[in-house]
């Protein structure tokens, strides 16, 4: 059994794609795989708690999924024998929390545990990658980054990527909730694209700041400083919003989370649906939760430190 956990992005997100650092952290859900016989590679994906099957794909048949598969495949050092992979996930599909690259990694895992490939990191980050990239077009590497290496993380976009893992001296808590359904990352992440193709000044003007805000995070994380973290997700919700990213039930939830006590929420991953994050005081996690709950979809309560590599 191989497994592979989903993220939160707390800053950064699109901006990341152009080369500006972000910050993300994985969180205590994720993708299992397991291989069987079969006389084609092919996948079958579960929700956890399940039996019925969320999708079924075989390689290169041109569905998303299928043609992730097949990337993934031919990224390997070796040509494998027909597998089949049996995927099972305890997080939402397409909703911002990193379902597609906690995909990839845990199939790459499993097939590297089946085969006895030997794959270092690096191979296995490429492997994802080819796969992220079918599902995301240009996609940063962030996710897969962190699905593969856990914690609370830096990255930056690069060959290779600039990946750190950072400590933060206090107990931070989110709360986590999908508030619609998710968009699609890659037409969100061409959205931004266009955008800056036709306003490059006012754009890069936008990255810079979103630059700015994720440099003050870090800071503020290394020494603990909760309300500066929240007062900075705030910040990063804006620039999104700007970005032409959030929707006016994310925006809502975010007020809703404020307004109940949390520190700071913004929307989280590639936005135009999907997931919005709050950071809690412990004693407000409840009320900030109930809050959130009756637009949700999913929630998750989950404190920041303590998340360890699957
Ligand atoms: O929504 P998600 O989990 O797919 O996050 C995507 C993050 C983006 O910055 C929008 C894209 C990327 O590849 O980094």
């Amino acid at each position: 059994m191989a497994q592979a956990s989903g993220k939160v992005l707390l800053f950064g997100e699109h901006a990341v794609v152009h080369g500006i650092p972000a910050i993300a952290a994985a969180i205590p859900a994720g993708v299992q795989a397991r291989t069987s016989g079969a006389e084609r590679h092919g996948l079958v994906l579960r929700a956890a708690g399940s039996p019925a099957e969320v999708a079924r794909a075989e390689a290169g048949d041109g569905s998303r999924l299928g043609d992730a598969l097949a990337a993934l495949l031919a990224a390997l050092p070796d040509t494998l024998p027909a597998t089949g992979l049996e995927l099972t996930s305890d997080l939402p599909f397409g909703a911002g929390l990193g379902s597609s690259a906690a995909i990839a990694v845990a199939t790459a895992r499993a097939l590297d545990q089946r085969y006895g490939l030997g794959l270092d990191e690096d191979a296995l980050f490429a492997a994802a990658m080819a796969a992220e990239a079918v599902f995301h077009g240009n996609a940063s590497g962030l996710d897969p980054a962190v699905a593969l290496h856990g914690g609370l993380l830096r990255f930056e976009r690069g060959t290779p990527p600039q990946v750190r893992q950072l400590r933060c001296p206090s107990a931070l808590e989110l709360v986590i909730a999908q508030v619609e359904a998710g968009a699609d990352t890659r037409r969100m992440v061409e959205g931004v694209a266009a955008l800056r193709a036709a306003h490059p000044g006012p754009v890069d003007a936008l990255f810079a700041s979103i630059a700015a805000i994720v440099a003050s995070a870090e800071a503020a994380l290394a020494r603990g400083e909760q309300e500066r973290i929240g007062a900075l997700m705030d910040l990063n919700h804006g620039a999104l919003c700007a970005l032409g990213v959030s929707t006016p039930a994310l925006d809502a939830a975010c007020h809703a989370a404020r307004a109940a006590g949390a520190l700071g929420a913004k929307l989280t991953g590639a936005g135009g649906g999907g997931c919005m994050i709050a950071l809690v005081p412990s004693h407000q996690a409840a009320q900030v939760a109930r809050a959130l709950q009756p637009g949700s979809l999913h929630l998750l309560r989950t404190p920041l430190t303590g998340m360890e590599k699957p």
